[in-house]
């Protein structure tokens, strides 16, 4: 049995839809106490271990981003999964697990790359296609290799809400099915 780790920072629905897929989560990690994530890792029986985001900032959580290396992240783990985890990883982190950590990200990267609002940057610029992003995870945010694309055409009567909605339903399958074929 593959061994995968989730990191979150949120809501967690790309972790349920993992799970919900048959996709064994070894376990969910946190920088943020108040994640609904949490909540939903204790449903389906999954240990969440969580740390203090007021610890630190967006770069590296000053300190506990190695921390977590070393503390959580067991040896012998296969496949670590950022799904919305809001924090940039540190450079010791992203090397001792190199070609092992992937993301995904709610853009046809590299467009829109590197923020926190890449749906509502996509509207904002104008868009006609939006997209959704697996990739491996380099030091550099948003820029390594990219595993899975999909587009998604805007429609005349889509608004924000209907085209953010209409991506999270997209990465809710293609998240899943990439992790099920790296993995397998
Ligand atoms: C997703 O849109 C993902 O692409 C981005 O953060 C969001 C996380 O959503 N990186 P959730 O917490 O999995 O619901």
């Amino acid at each position: 049995m593959k061994k995968v780790v989730v990191l979150a920072s949120g809501e967690g629905s790309n972790f349920s839809a993992i799970v919900d897929f048959g996709i064994k989560v070894d376990k969910v990690i946190t920088d943020n106490p108040n994640a609904n994530v949490i909540k939903r890792a204790e449903k389906v029986g999954v240990p969440c271990i969580s740390f203090d985001r007021k610890e630190g900032d967006r770069k590296y959580g000053s300190g506990w981003c190695d921390r977590m290396v070393d503390e959580t992240i067991p040896e012998d783990v296969d496949l670590i999964v950022l799904a919305g985890y809001m924090r940039i990883l540190s450079p010791y982190f992203v090397k001792k697990w190199k070609d092992k950590i992937i993301n995904i990200h709610p853009s046809l990267l590299p467009a829109f790359g590197g923020g926190c609002h890449a749906i509502r940057d996509t509207w904002e610029y104008g868009c006609k296609v939006f997209g959704v992003t697996v990739h491996w995870v380099i030091e550099e945010v948003d820029a390594g290799p990219i595993i899975t694309q999909r587009a998604i055409h805007k429609f005349d009567d889509d608004t924000l809400e209907s085209i953010t909605e209409k991506i999270h339903r997209v990465e809710h399958y293609i998240y899943p099915e990439t992790i099920k074929k790296i993995i397998s």
